[in-house]
């Protein structure tokens, strides 16, 4: 039994949430390290449609601890309704989720900063998902934030909220913007982050003693390696970290108890804000995987970028995250198509390049070069064993795993738990033998 990571290797939204929710049997904690509500995982089974957005996807798991980390930036609103609506479905939040004190607060300020910001780039506009995270994470490397322990003392929390709002009201002027928060809003910022406090801890010290008592950790990562902001396509990423290797410090725990990373890419790519995407398609094909694939945003409902499968960006994340297998999901979204493409190279002028270069300006020039695969025509969704997969489908996934230099573990058939085929292959039967001898 191991500590595992799962991490996005694409662009975000590969279905990180549904595989977390599927590996759940096999652990007793899960923690994000990244990211804010931002993110948006899908968790679906029976009849059950989560869209998760804070709260770790191990939550409809009685026997999973949930914990979100110091790395992670907290809208107290946010988590409020979202704890009440887990709660409107019959699901106990508040005794199995342990919140960092060290967490820093999205407060009303944050996100009109964020949409300040945006209105201000005009068409350089990142196309942030507008919940402030991004001045969030501002805040917090400027030593202005507000850190959700201090609820814990609720007149040293007002305090640190009215200089944070000071401040904010500081940047949105130099900003250009008139807008401030009403004091309403602030108020129920105050009021949700109190209702936070009986949940407030020391998360890494619980993760710490979870270890030293032999019980794995799932870390769910949030975003996905290309919107990291040190090694994506950088202006066009998020605020935070969203590499495997962040997991450990960002939880407050030492790297060595990291024991596998688990990424989860698409069969296609999606891509939702601006910035380069080398293989994006703006053609009807796009539209019909759109539309076959509902790729319209879990947190904002914008229409996601659609492209092919890009195996240069592919082969970077498993440099960058250190992956040790692939969960491949929505084959079944490629079902209708006569042919299929995979970038396996970039080509700027004479020369050809096998990495993402790290200006994005350069990015944008390149073009992709494509290898075909026959498409397969045949209904996969739903099918759960290797063997079952019409022959071209399962040698696409033998492709990109060939191309990736990974084994491909897992390979999603729909959006439902039993919608996955399992493949008898090393290392995931020994991270989860259990799971592996289920199905
Ligand atoms: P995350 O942010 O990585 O957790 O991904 P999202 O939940 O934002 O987006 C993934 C979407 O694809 C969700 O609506 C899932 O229910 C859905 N999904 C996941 N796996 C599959 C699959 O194999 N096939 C299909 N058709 N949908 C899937
Ligand atoms: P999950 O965890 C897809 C994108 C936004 C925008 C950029 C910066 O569901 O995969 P931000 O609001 O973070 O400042 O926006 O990052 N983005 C995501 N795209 N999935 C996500 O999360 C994302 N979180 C942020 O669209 O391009
Ligand atoms: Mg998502």
């Amino acid at each position: 039994m191991i500590n595992l990571v799962v991490v996005g290797g694409q662009w975000g939204d590969e279905g990180k949430g549904k595989i977390v929710d599927l590996l759940c049997p096999a652990f007793s904690h899960v923690a994000r390290f990244n990211g804010g509500n931002n993110a948006g995982h899908t968790v679906r089974f029976a009849d059950r449609h989560l869209a998760l957005h804070l709260i770790p996807s191990g939550i409809t798991h009685p026997h999973c601890r949930c914990l979100v980390g110091p790395g992670v930036v907290i809208d107290p609103v946010a988590l409020v309704n979202e704890i009440r609506t887990l709660e409107g479905q019959s699901i106990d939040v508040r005794k199995r989720l342990l919140l960092s004190a060290r967490a820093h607060l999205t407060l009303p300020g944050h996100r009109l900063l964020d949409g300040a910001r945006e209105a201000s780039k005009g068409r350089g506009r990142i196309g942030t998902t507008g919940r402030g995270i991004g001045p969030t994470y501002e805040t917090r490397a400027a030593r202005t934030g507000v850190r959700l322990g201090l609820v814990r003392n609720p007149r040293r929390f007002r305090e640190a909220v009215a200089v944070t709002c000071a401040e904010l009201d500081r940047l949105l002027g130099c900003a250009g913007s008139e807008a401030r928060p009403a004091a309403e809003d602030i108020e129920a910022s105050i009021a949700a982050a109190l209702e936070l406090a009986p949940m407030v801890g020391d998360t890494a010290v619980a993760l710490a003693q979870a270890v030293s008592r032999g019980e794995p950790i799932l870390f769910e990562g949030a975003q996905g390696t290309f919107l990291d902001i040190d090694h994506g396509t950088y202006p066009y990423v998020t605020s935070s970290n969203c590499l495997a290797g962040f997991a450990a410090p960002a939880s407050g725990l030492p790297a060595r108890v990291l024991g596998g990373v688990l990424a989860v890419f698409k069969a296609y790519t999606t891509r939702v804000g601006e910035g380069p995407f080398p293989t994006e398609m703006t053609d009807s094909l796009g539209d019909h995987i759109r539309r076959r694939g509902n790729e319209f945003g879990t947190t904002t409902g914008r229409p996601r970028r659609i492209g092919w499968f890009d195996a240069v960006a592919g082969r970077t994340a498993v440099r960058l995250n250190g992956i040790d297998a692939v969960a491949l999901t929505k084959l079944d979204v490629l079902d209708e198509m006569a042919a299929i493409r995979i970038a396996t190279a970039y080509r700027s002028g004479e020369q050809l390049l096998d990495r993402l270069p790290d200006d994005d300006a350069e990015l944008a020039r390149l073009d992709p070069v494509y290898e075909e695969l026959p498409g397969w025509r045949t209904d996969t969704a739903s099918v759960t064993s290797f063997d079952r997969l019409p022959q071209p489908a399962q040698s696409y996934v033998r492709r990109l795993e060939e191309l990736l230099g990974v084994p491909v573990c897992l390979v999603s058939t729909g959006p439902r738990r039993e919608e996955t085929i399992f493949r008898e292959l090393e290392p995931f039967t020994s991270w989860v033998p259990q799971l592996g001898e289920r199905h």
